[in-house]
């Protein structure tokens, strides 16, 4: 196995579909085996003296030879559904496999599932030893140690990578119907990860190739004793019937009204085909005689088809294997926002009527692609390179995670609370100081006194400023949380979609618990868009309250009296001082300053209006510079925050919103 390209395989009852992928890249391309499409019939032949043929080749060399040649050869088909009961079947499906890929090498077709990543489709509702069975014959095959996958998965990663509908859709809720060749399969996805699947594993299109063989019988008498006569049998049933099935099915849905004929090679025809007698048909049923001996064969132990019971209505049957799994995983219609038809037996119009009835959907909401046969295999080989390269680029997002927030955050927050910083400070600097620390310093200047005193007034002035100050602090507030949880989301949501990655709307509502019949299994990831407010949330109340507290607290008198006042009082001391000294001696001078009675005069000419307006600057400057370190603190906190809830995010996005 070698990582540089993958090889998946929708390894159908009917048809196989092999698409080959590079591991690093999302281009898968399906392998066409000569017949101008994707795909390869699910057919071998066994032939004496000769290697086998698988496929178109096989049906073809068979349906050309003669009776006598038929003596020699074996053909096989629709072997899939019955690996597990029966041995022949498995042995059919490894050397089917393996035949592939010698025939592929013969037409020069490069097919190296030695040297590829090899993933298998499985049904979901495939039981392990299904799973077990099929892994083995796989390697047998020599296709190494295989990964499998649920086919829904494929149908879905197809559909959303070309666009079919959109990933918030297929978050939504999306149901997957594939009606194959032997199988009948649903799934409900909501997300790659959240998976209910259920189906039929007796359900097919094989039981409706019945139906027409017996058509054809019915209608042909003696068909049956020539077809046996040739060795034919499983060869008209499986086949010729099938292909006189697809050709009616096609008929209907172009008009429901006409009536064809189909002849069956050399055995008959069946005619006067209309959609009543269909109909009919389909809601009486009984497996033929042959069709019956060969589940027997198989080892298949089915009440239903085997227990000879009254007759099968098979539009119901596909009905109840609708309703009934949505009743039982307690899916609400409601949640479906979209029907995938992927598989053959979907294209029978009763198909989309019985969907579209019993979900209560618009046909709009049905869709089946350009290529439904395709799909599967197509999505399953893109389901690992997509998850490598999302996986890669994760890795990524959290290895810069750190660096983005401290580069990109952490300026982006240190700009907001800076501004709100300013904001604060010229609040109170122009309501505290200029407004009423002002006049009492003008006032000091007419009236001289105490420096003692002029400190207990702008101390008293200060504090009765207090409720005023809460009311800045928190009005500020506002600055701060506006812009902040925008910008920090928008820094966000760029750096991620720098990465090619994207967080869509879907993902910002995730956190949004999703109710299924009443139990909350939404995911838990967080809400991105949340958890920033949250922080920022966080962040502004701490803020305010930290600034609060050091304004408030008493720290905001004592910034003021220690600061501009300090710088006020010095001048007015060293005046005083002066002057005392001359009268009373240097040491008493000291003691007497800062309580003595100054005269206007000499307060005058210690406070300058240039002192003031200096007093006011440095007032300023040293309340910025107390509340940026109080927020300094809360910021390394917010970040850690924003980290963390980043972490969560890069873990909790999904491959499919990245489609
Ligand atoms: N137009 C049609 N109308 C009805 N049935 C059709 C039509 N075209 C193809 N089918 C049937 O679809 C079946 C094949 O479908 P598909 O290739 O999806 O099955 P598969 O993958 O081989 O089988 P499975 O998934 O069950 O193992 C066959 O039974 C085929 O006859
Ligand atoms: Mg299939």
């Amino acid at each position: 196995m070698s990582d540089s390209s993958i090889l998946a395989i929708d390894f159908g009852t009917t048809n196989s579909y092999f698409c080959k992928c590079p591991a690093d890249q999302i281009s898968p391309v399906g392998v066409d085996f000569g017949s101008g499409r994707d795909g390869i019939p699910t057919a071998i032949l066994y032939r004496q003296n000769k290697k086998p043929l698988v496929g178109n080749p096989a049906l073809h060399e068979y349906g050309e030879s003669s009776n006598e040649e038929r003596k020699d050869y074996r053909l096989c088909t629709q072997f899939k559904p019955d690996i597990t009961t029966s041995e022949d079947a498995a042995k059919n499906a490894e050397d089917f496999l393996r035949t592939v890929v010698e025939q592929s090498q013969r037409q020069h077709i490069v097919l190296e599932p030695a040297r590829s990543e090899v993933i298998i489709g499985v049904p979901s509702e495939a039981e392990k030893s299904f799973r077990a069975k099929l892994t083995e014959i796989a390697e047998a095959a020599g296709y190494g140690r295989v990964k499998l996958l649920d086919e829904p998965k494929g149908a879905l990663l197809s559909h959303l990578w070309h666009k079919d509908f959109s990933p918030d859709e297929a978050l939504r809720g999306v149901l997957i119907v594939d009606f194959g060749g032997g199988t009948c399969d649903f799934a409900f996805l909501r997300s790659l990860e959240e998976c209910l699947s259920w189906g039929d594993m007796e359900l097919g299109g094989r039981l409706f190739d019945d139906l027409f063989f017996q058509w054809l019988l019915e209608q042909n008498a003696g068909a049956m004793k020539k077809i046996e006569k040739a060795g034919d049998t499983y060869y008209v049933h499986s086949y010729l019937c099938r292909e006189v099935k697809e050709f009616f099915s096609l008929t209907m849905v172009r008009d429901r009204s006409e009536s064809v004929n189909k002849s069956v090679g050399q055995y008959g025809s069946v005619r006067d085909m209309s959609w009543t007698t269909f109909i009919q048909k389909a809601r009486a049923y009984n497996p033929s005689r042959v069709f019956a001996g060969y589940l027997q064969g198989v080892g298949l132990e089915s009440d239903r088809l085997l227990g000879k019971n009254d007759p099968i209505d098979l539009i119901e049957w596909f009905r109840t294997s609708l309703t009934q799994g949505l009743a039982d995983k307690n899916i609400d219609t409601g949640d479906i926002s979209r029907v995938i038809l992927a598989g053959g037996s979907s294209q029978w119009p009763f198909v989309s009527d019985v969907i579209s009835e019993s979900l209560g959907l618009d046909a709009s909401k049905l869709m089946r692609s350009d290529r439904p046969y395709a799909v599967i295999s197509e999505g399953l080989a893109i389901f690992s390179p997509l998850q490598k390269k999302f996986e890669k680029t994760r890795s990524r997002l959290r290895t810069e995670l750190p660096e983005f927030c401290r580069a990109k955050v952490r300026s982006l927050v240190h700009r907001t609370t800076d501004a709100y910083v300013v904001d604060v400070a010229t609040d109170i600097i122009l309501e505290l100081f200029d407004k009423r620390i002002r006049p009492v310093l003008l006032e000091y200047k007419t009236t001289g006194g105490s420096l003692a005193e002029l400190k207990k007034s702008v101390s008293s002035k200060a504090k009765s400023f207090e409720p005023e100050l809460k009311k800045i602090v928190e009005s500020r507030m506002e600055t701060l949380s506006m812009g902040l949880s925008e910008q920090v989301r928008d820094v966000l949501t760029r750096w991620i979609e720098s990465h090619g990655l994207s967080i869509g709307d879907a993902q910002i509502n995730q956190g949004r618990r999703i109710s299924i019949g009443g139990d909350a299994i939404g995911s838990e990831l967080p809400d991105l868009y949340g958890g920033i407010m949250d922080a920022v949330g966080w962040f502004v109340v701490g803020t305010a309250t930290s600034i609060g507290a050091i304004l408030c607290g008493g720290a905001g008198t004592a910034i003021l009296i220690s600061g501009p006042i300090g710088l006020i009082g010095g001048a007015v001391l060293a005046l005083v001082i002066a002057y005392l000294t001359v009268r009373q001696g240097k040491e008493k001078a000291a003691k007497l300053a800062e309580n003595w009675d100054a005269p206007a005069w000499v307060i005058k000419r210690a406070l300058t209006n240039s002192k003031i307006h200096k007093a006011r600057q440095v007032f300023r400057s040293q309340l910025e510079e107390r509340l940026r370190q109080e927020t300094l603190i809360l910021q390394d906190e917010f970040e850690a925050r924003i980290r963390k809830i980043t972490e969560l995010q890069i873990e909790g996005l999904s491959e499919i919103t990245q489609l």
